[in-house]
């Protein structure tokens, strides 16, 4: 049967938490799988938003979400950087929010967007401003890469950065192949009820 992937683990965190109706964000919406995931989780009566730096990320994400039809919920796609997150995002669902979602590095698909890539200092800001975004027994999850340059670079420091969460802020997990260092892996962060 095998384990699931990262990804697919990613979004079982999510569901298990997810009410309909509940604010929900992407922090890297890239191909806009995320995206989707989360505004069929949330339904019609919920609210996504999504960040990316690239507008072509933003176009295939809009594209994508159109296969929800009637199904949509509200959405908001955000050309800025996920470290804005705190100045953007409305008020009201800042402590109220079910799941903020990072899947790191760059966009796959196409050659030239390789080079744009998450960079660790404004992935750790973002992720502090996705804590305090989150509702109490919320999940932040995020998926690492460690292939392309400046991966392993980045991963280290979202773990380093995890490994020193206080426990009254939150749960952290790892989910890793360990006998295949160069796979992506997962951390998840439940926050403290
Ligand atoms: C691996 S892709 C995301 C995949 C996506 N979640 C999906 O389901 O297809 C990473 C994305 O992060 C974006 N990105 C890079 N730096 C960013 C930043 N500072 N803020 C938001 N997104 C960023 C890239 O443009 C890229 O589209």
């Amino acid at each position: 049967m095998g384990f699931l992937s990262v990804l697919s683990l990613a979004h079982r965190w999510a569901s298990e938490r997810i009410q309909p109706g509940e604010p929900v964000i992407d922090a890297t919406v890239g191909n806009g799988v995320d995206t989707l995931f989360l505004a069929d989780r949330t339904g019609p009566r919920g609210s996504v938003y999504g960040f990316d730096i690239q507008p072509l990320a933003l176009a295939r994400t809009h594209e994508r979400l159109q296969s929800l039809g009637s199904r949509l919920p509200k959405v908001s796609l955000y050309l800025e950087s996920h470290a804005r997150m705190l100045d953007i995002i409305p008020r009201e669902i800042v402590g109220q929010t079910a799941a903020v979602l990072f899947n790191l590095g760059y966009l796959p698909g196409a050659d030239d967007t390789k080079e744009v890539i998450t960079e660790p200092a404004s992935t750790l800001t973002a992720m502090q401003a996705a804590l305090t975004v989150l509702r109490p027994g919320g999940i932040l999850s995020i998926v690492l890469y460690t292939g392309h340059p400046g991966g392993a670079e980045e991963a280290g420091a979202v773990t380093a950065w995890a490994n020193g969460l206080p426990a009254d802020t939150g749960q952290a997990v790892v989910y890793r192949m360990i006998q295949k260092p160069e796979a992506p892996y997962l951390i998840g962060i439940e926050k403290k009820e």
